[in-house]
C-alpha cells in the first residue's frame, strides 16, 4: 500500500500531481491510501518513493469533462473523493469514453460530489454577508460563513472580483480567506464570535431587500430551499422574512407587478473579463445543472456576430459554442457561403445547457421566456464589447432575444431586418432544424436555403447591401 497525504482537504493540484506520479508509475487504485496532513494517518501505508522507483513515460490521457468536475468534487468532505477521482483517472486511460456513460457509478458519484460543491458555491456567493467593524481603520469588512464543503479557496477569487475595492476577510470554522485590494491571503479557521454582529450597513441592507421583496412571487418553499433556515442567522435580512410572508397577501394586492430591480453590475470593458464574469453568472437556475457558462468566442471585432439558441450536451461538456453536430454543420454551410468561421464572431441567446437526463442521456430542452431575457443581458453586452455590422439570428429563440418579440422564421427569413437599436439583423433557420429533418431530400433543400441566407450575410457584408 502506497500512502499519498495532501496538504489540505482540498487539495486538487496536489492531487493532480501525485496521480500523475502514480499513473506514469502504472500504481493502480487499490494499492493507494490517499490521506490528508493533520487527519488520521494510515499506520500499514508507506510513503511513495515513486520518483527514484517509476521511470515510465506514458501518456496520460484527462478529458476536460473529467477535469472540471474532478476539480469541483475535490473539494468534496467525501472521505473518499480522492481515490474516486484515481479510480476515474485510471479507467480513462482504457475507457477514454468513459465520462458520457453517466450510468457507470463512478461517473455517477463524481457528478453527485461536483453537484453538491457546485450547490454549496452558490449558497457562499449568494449568503455571504460582509459586516464593517468599526474599530478597524482603513475599513474593514468580516464575514462568517459555515459552507457544507471545502470551498474557501476555490470562491475566494469570486469574492475577490466582486468586492474589488473593499478590504474584506471571510472567516469559516476551517478556513479563512482575507483580500487587501490586492492579493488573497489563508489562514485558519475562526469561530462565529471573530466576526461582528451588527452594523449600519445591515440597516441599508434589510431596508434593500424589503424593497425588492415581491409579495406577488411569494413561494416559501422555493423561498426556504433556495435561502434555507440554517443561513438565516447569519443574514440580516432574514430578520424580515417572517413578516414579509404574513403581511404578503395584503401588500400583494396593493402592488403593480413590476421586474425585480437587480443591482446592475458595471459593464466590463474587454470580452475576456466578460466570459470571465459570466463563468459565475446566476442570473437564472439553468447554472445549477449546467457544467458551466458557455461564452460566445470570435475576433472582438468581427463584422458578423451569428447568435444560436443555447450549448447542446458537447458544447456544455467542452465549454465552446457550435462544436457538436450541429456546430459541424453550421462550419460547412459557413464555409460554403465563402464565410471564414474564425472571422465571424459566434454565440449563443442562452448561456448554458438546459437538459432533461434521460437514462445516459441529456435530451435538449428549449429555454423559457424568462431564461432568455435574464441571459440577454449577456448579449447586449457581447453586441456592445464587438459592435458587429450584422447579426445572424439562426432559430426562434435567437430571433426572440434580439428583436424582444416572436416571430416567424418561414416568413422573415431572406429580408434584411434590424434590431431595435438598428443593428442590421437577417433571420434564419437553426442547423439543428436541418439535422432534425426526417428524409434526405428535404434535408437538401434545407440545407441549400440555409447556405443562401448565410450567403446573403456574406453579401452585405463584402458591400452587396447596406449592412
Ligand atoms: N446549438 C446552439 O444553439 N448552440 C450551440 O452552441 C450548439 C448547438
Amino acid at each position: 500500500m502506497i500512502a499519498i497525504t495532501l496538504g489540505r482537504p482540498a487539495d486538487f493540484e496536489g492531487w493532480r500531481a501525485a496521480a500523475r506520479q502514480l499513473l506514469l508509475a502504472w500504481v493502480p487504485p487499490d494499492e493507494i491510501h490517499w490521506q490528508i496532513e493533520g487527519e488520521t494517518a494510515d499506520l500499514f501505508a508507506k510513503p511513495p518513493e515513486l520518483a527514484s522507483t517509476f521511470q515510465s513515460r506514458r501518456d496520460i490521457l484527462v478529458p476536460r469533462a473529467f477535469m472540471g468536475l474532478a476539480e469541483e468534487a475535490a473539494c468534496h468532505r467525501d472521505p473518499e473523493r480522492y481515490a474516486l477521482l484515481y479510480r476515474l483517472l485510471w479507467r480513462l486511460q482504457k475507457q477514454p469514453k468513459l465520462m458520457h456513460d453517466v450510468a457507470d457509478p463512478d461517473v455517477r458519484q463524481i457528478q453527485i460530489l461536483a453537484q453538491a460543491v457546485k450547490r454549496d458555491l452558490h449558497k457562499m456567493k449568494a449568503f455571504v454577508r460582509f459586516r464593517r467593524i468599526m474599530t478597524a481603520e482603513p475599513e474593514h469588512y468580516v464575514a462568517w460563513f459555515e459552507p457544507e464543503q471545502h470551498i474557501v479557496d476555490v470562491v475566494a477569487p469570486f469574492f475577490a472580483r466582486r468586492f474589488a475595492g473593499m478590504r474584506w476577510s471571510i472567516l469559516t470554522p476551517e478556513r479563512s480567506v482575507h483580500w487587501d485590494g490586492v492579493s488573497l491571503r489563508f489562514g485558519p479557521g475562526a469561530s462565529r464570535s471573530d466576526a461582528p454582529l451588527e452594523d449600519q450597513l445591515e440597516e441599508i441592507w434589510r431596508t434593500y431587500f424589503a424593497s425588492v421583496f415581491n409579495p406577488a412571487r411569494l413561494k416559501v418553499k422555493a423561498m426556504t430551499s433556495e435561502m434555507p433556515k440554517k443561513y438565516w442567522r447569519n443574514l440580516p435580512e432574514a430578520q424580515l422574512i417572517g413578516p414579509l410572508i404574513r403581511d404578503a397577501g395584503q401588500r400583494r394586492d396593493a402592488m403593480i407587478e413590476e421586474p425585480m430591480p437587480q443591482p446592475p453590475p458595471a459593464p466590463p470593458a474587454t470580452l475576456e473579463q466578460l466570459a470571465r464574469l459570466a463563468q459565475d453568472c446566476t442570473r437564472c437556475p439553468l447554472y445549477q445543472h449546467a457544467s458551466q457558462t458557455v461564452f460566445g468566442e470570435g475576433p472582438a471585432d468581427a463584422p458578423l456576430m451569428l447568435v444560436g439558441e443555447q450549448p447542446g450536451d458537447q458544447e456544455d461538456r467542452q465549454g465552446r459554442p457550435f462544436i457538436g453536430p450541429a456546430g459541424q454543420l453550421l462550419d460547412q454551410a459557413l464555409a460554403e457561403a465563402g464565410i471564414a468561421r474564425d472571422q465571424v464572431y459566434v454565440t449563443n441567446a442562452v448561456k448554458h445547457f438546459k437538459f432533461e437526463p434521460r437514462g445516459k442521456r441529456r435530451l435538449h430542452k428549449r429555454p423559457n421566456n424568462g431564461e432568455i431575457q435574464q441571459c440577454r443581458w449577456w448579449l447586449e453586452q457581447e453586441r456592445a464589447l464587438v459592435r458587429p455590422k450584422l447579426i445572424v439570428a439562426m432559430g426562434a429563440t435567437a430571433a426572440y432575444s434580439l428583436l424582444q418579440t416572436t416571430t416567424s422564421i418561414s416568413k422573415s427569413r431572406g429580408r434584411q431586418l434590424a434590431t431595435p437599436d438598428g443593428t442590421a439583423l437577417l433571420i434564419t433557420v437553426h442547423p439543428s432544424f436541418l439535422l432534425r429533418l426526417p428524409d434526405a431530400a428535404s434535408k437538401a433543400e434545407q440545407y441549400h436555403l440555409f447556405v443562401q441566407d448565410l450567403s446573403m450575410a456574406a453579401g452585405l457584408l463584402t458591400g452587396g447591401g447596406h449592412a
